[in-house]
């Protein structure tokens, strides 16, 4: 992380992961240590959101494009701001994959929760034959694309972004740091081409793999601003070393 406007940021993404207890054990854990010189939340399964302490800031996992009416199984942005989230995670591959949210749809998604006054958390990324093809920016641009034709470049100014590669999720094969930072780098670049200051505010982070004994390489690429992690937030010791990769 550069000393600069960007304050890093790690999430915990719980998936359809965790229980009760886990959520005691995660806050007693978090509480021993000062992450004063960063952010950091935790987005776990919806039900569980009312369950936690105000020492930690929540998220959630996905909402719905509508506000509200005959849409069973779907949780409404307004609900999430009720329970006290600050962020939402949107696009992330493995909904685009299960329920065919198609870019068009998770920029829907993002406008409900500007909207709402929440952050998204967006999700890019692709899948290794994309990146064996030598299509990775194409492929990103098309993402990065439908949020910018619906919203305008200015939405980015709210916007955290989360750079997973597929092939890097939850397969234990992360992106090296230079992989990484390559991408980032591009991403920063997109934004700068048509606006400079949102691009160097605009926190982009790694997801894909992030473990205690990576972070700090990762973390430690200019352009990479913090992480989003999945396996690894579901064990408390873990994730605060992940975090304390970021507190720098
Ligand atoms: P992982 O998941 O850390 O288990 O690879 C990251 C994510 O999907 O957000």
């Amino acid at each position: 992380m550069q000393t600069n406007i960007r304050r890093s940021l790690v999430v915990g993404n719980w998936k359809m992961n965790g229980d009760k207890s886990l959520i005691g054990k995660m806050q007693s854990c978090l509480s021993q240590v000062d992450l004063g010189n960063m952010d950091w939340a935790i987005c776990p399964p919806a039900p569980y959101l009312g369950l936690f302490d105000s020492s930690v800031r929540l998220g959630v996992q996905n909402v719905s494009q509508f506000d509200s009416g005959a849409h069973t199984g779907e949780t409404s942005v307004s609900m999430v701001k009720e329970l006290g989230c600050q962020y939402v995670i949107v696009g992330h591959s493995e909904r685009r994959e299960d329920n065919f949210e198609s870019n068009e749809i998770v920029a829907l998604k993002v406008q409900k929760i500007l909207d709402a006054g929440l952050t998204p958390i967006l999700c890019i990324g692709e899948p290794e034959s994309i990146r064996d093809a030598g299509n990775v920016f194409d492929y990103l641009t098309t993402q990065l694309n439908a949020v910018v034709t619906l919203l305008g470049i200015s939405a980015f100014a709210n916007i955290v972004l989360a750079y997973e590669p597929i092939w890097a999720i939850g397969t234990g094969k992360t992106a090296s740091p230079e992989q990484a930072q390559e991408v980032h780098a591009f991403i920063r670049e997109y934004l700068a081409k048509q606006d400079s200051n949102i691009a160097a505010g605009t926190v982009i982070l790694y997801g894909g793999s992030v473990k205690g004994s990576n972070a700090q390489e990762l973390f430690s690429q200019a352009d990479v601003d913090g992480g989003l992690i999945g396996g690894a937030s579901l064990n408390p010791e873990d994730f605060l070393s992940i975090c304390l990769a970021a507190n720098q």
